[in-house]
């Protein structure tokens, strides 16, 4: 039992306690929980001041949480794990380029509403240095919005229109790091040292130059090594990411408690859901990676049992892009258990996705998605396909050396693929981050063009067109069927090509995942129904699928999912298993061909009557061909149990 299940047994045991009390109780509850958290990154014999001090500030921050948000952490208290619902789907954008800033999205909920979606995670918001800002990853403020996405009010509106609506919103916490430009940075520049502890800073090379001996470069082609020297105070300071991302120091306890501030503050706004940003980074130790510490998961839990406290409506999502035996770290582990991030990326499944659609097979998939360690009950995924970001091919190269392949070379070969080196790819990628020093980089690109489309259409190409539209409705099918909330990427809605218009802007040109962050054509969708176009059939595939899912509540994450092996390496079956034996059968063909599936398999599994099964896609029954069933290139079948 996690401590959220203990809040929601405490507070429905008595009815009329008010809002103070039931803080008082999660309190108390949590306590001892923080104060060993606490103590084991800040010993006691130094810190206890500071421990009494985030003590009281709690309860401070608890005053400033807004009445109706405070009513509404009830309500989810009670409820309980409402993230893990079927009827959760989610998308991602850029407010600027979905439809010019915070008003602009306002007017278009209904587009959203018409299609199915329900979440939305919105990109940074907030005040950032003009020119390169990495997206607004650069963040000189966490909670004031910039002018240019509107005013505070305009998104004051929008999240109570959300609410009303019952829509849930997620915001970014950049947790690791600021701009060079934040109120802290500024003070630590004009030499002011309390603030330079605020960051990782040094007077010369020497510990910088011990720690660069095994620190990796997120972005070796732009923003190499990972120091940055800033002449205005005469120091070297960690810039893991951009040398305009200055990294946190959290073994300064008072870096954590300014912190949580900010995080209320943030939520303060009416956030459902925080994604913690690059939260492997939070704690750098010589000699490591620097990056899955123990103490960074210490550290992401004491923020998690801290905003329980004060707002417990509110839950975490782990942006941590990491191997999939690391990530699933993040739900907790031991006392931390279903106490730290309550969601995490599938960054395992979409890479493994890619894998397997560039190699036709769904061995490598497989086997690591049934090795990956079972989640805690409370936690759940969100599943996606793209993001705003490149694709990491952070695939185990344990698996690669089982299926008699180099990994080397076969993350060579999946580069090659996605990045136009191979002459009958259909994939138009680009190559992000390459690193001749250790030979690892990543694709970006959107979804419609890795797939095919952008090639498809420029050589007429009609198969190839007619492939790649299976292809992302095949992979949209997946992860709205896998367990968790699945976030479509806008634009992947009506399969948005590549958007080269980055090229031409200076603080864009040399970071190409600007290629995979598209405007929203407004006139596609406004034709939606008067044509049959790639991106017609694309959106009412997804909309159909959507209601589908909303539907049937074995697509709930309960832990419910199985994954089953057939003899044909093409192939993939998972099963969403309901009550009383009902359930989903998804089937989906990675070749080019037609693949069959032994009948027997599906009857054995309870999906055939008479020789007949029903897909709940097409609403169709379709019988057997001498025993088999065929399964069209790329297509995906979502089979209903038959009673
Ligand atoms: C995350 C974001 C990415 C950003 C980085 C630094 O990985 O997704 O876009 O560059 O954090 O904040
Ligand atoms: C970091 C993030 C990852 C992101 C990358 C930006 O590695 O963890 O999400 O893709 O930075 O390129």
């Amino acid at each position: 039992m996690n401590q959220a299940a203990l809040h929601k047994l405490l507070s429905s045991k008595k009815e009329g306690q008010s809002l103070n009390e039931l803080f008082e109780l999660r309190f108390s509850t949590n306590l001892t929980l923080i104060k060993d958290l606490f103590f084991s990154l800040y010993p006691e014999e130094h810190y206890r001041p500071t421990f009494e001090k985030l003590l009281k500030q709690l309860h401070e921050l608890f005053k400033t949480r807004p009445e109706n948000l405070k009513q509404l952490d009830i309500v989810r208290l009670k409820k309980g794990n409402w993230y893990q619902s079927e009827k959760l789907v989610g998308t991602q954008l850029y407010v600027d380029h979905f439809n010019k800033d915070i008003k602009g999205l306002h007017k278009k909920l209904s587009y959203f509403e018409e299609l199915g979606i329900n979440f939305l995670h919105l990109m940074p918001l907030t005040t950032r240095p003009e020119g390169e800002n990495d997206g607004g990853y650069a963040v000189n403020s966490y909670d004031q919005i910039d002018k240019k996405y509107g005013t505070q009010k305009d998104f004051e509106k929008l999240t109570a229109a959300l609410r009303d609506k019952e829509m849930y919103l997620m915001l970014d916490f950049v947790v690791n790091h600021t701009s060079n430009e934040y109120p802290w940075a500024k003070k630590a520049m004009a030499g002011n040292k309390k603030y330079q502890e605020y960051y990782y800073t040094y007077t010369d090379r020497e510990v910088p130059d011990e720690f660069e001996h095994n620190l990796p470069e997120i972005f070796p082609e732009t923003a190499p090594g990972n120091y940055t020297f800033v002449p205005e105070m005469n120091k070297w300071v960690m810039t893991c990411f951009n040398n305009y991302q200055w990294d946190l120091n959290y073994t300064n306890p008072e870096v954590f408690l300014e912190m949580l501030t900010n995080l209320v503050n943030l939520v303060n706004l009416g956030v459902d859901v925080v994604r913690f940003d690059a939260l492997a980074f939070l704690w750098k130790k010589k000699g490591t990676i620097s990056q899955n510490l123990p103490e960074a998961h210490v550290l992401t839990s004491l923020f998690r049992m801290c905003l329980q406290i004060v707002a417990p409506g509110s839950i975490l999502l782990a942006e941590a892009i990491v191997a999939p035996t690391d990530i699933i770290k993040y739900f907790g582990e031991g006392n931390k258990t279903g106490n730290e991030c309550e969601v995490a990326y599938n960054a395992s499944l979409m890479a493994l996705l890619w894998n397997s659609i560039a190699t036709k097979e769904t061995v490598l998939l497989q086997k690591s998605l049934t090795t990956i360690p079972q989640k805690p009950k409370y936690c759940t995924w969100i599943n996606y396909i793209r993001c705003h970001d490149d694709i990491g091919l952070g695939l185990d190269d344990r698996f690669i050396h089982e299926m008699g392949w180099n990994p080397q070379d076969h993350r060579k070969f999946l580069l090659d693929y996605y990045c136009q080196k191979l002459d009958w790819s259909p994939a138009k990628g680009l190559l992000f981050m390459y690193n001749p020093k250790t030979g690892d980089g990543r694709i970006t690109g959107s979804a419609a063009s890795l797939l095919g489309l952008e090639k498809g259409i420029e050589e007429n190409d009609t198969t190839l067109i007619r492939e790649s539209v299976a292809k992302i409705i095949m992979l949209h099918g997946i992860i709205l069927a896998f367990g968790g909330i699945p976030l479509i990427y806008a634009g992947d809605e009506i399969a948005t090509l590549n958007d080269y218009s980055f090229l031409k802007d200076k603080d864009r040109k040399d970071d190409n995942r600007w290629v995979n962050r598209p405007y929203q054509n407004w006139n596609i969708i406004a034709d939606l129904d008067k044509k049959d176009t790639p991106q017609t059939k694309v959106f009412f595939a997804l909309k159909n699928m959507i209601a589908l899912r909303k539907k049937h509540p074995f697509f709930a994450d309960e832990n419910n999912i199985e994954l089953h092996r057939t003899n044909n390496n093409h192939i993939l079956i998972f099963e969403r298993k309901g009550e009383k034996k009902d359930g989903v059968l998804v089937i989906c063909n990675f070749n080019n061909t037609r693949e069959v599936i032994d009948g027997g398999f599906l009857e054995k599994l309870g999906y055939l009557k008479n020789k007949e099964f029903k897909d709940l896609i097409t609403a169709k029954k379709t019988k057997l061909n001498s025993g088999f069933l065929e399964i069209k290139p790329y297509q995906l079948v979502w089979a209903r149990k038959m009673d």
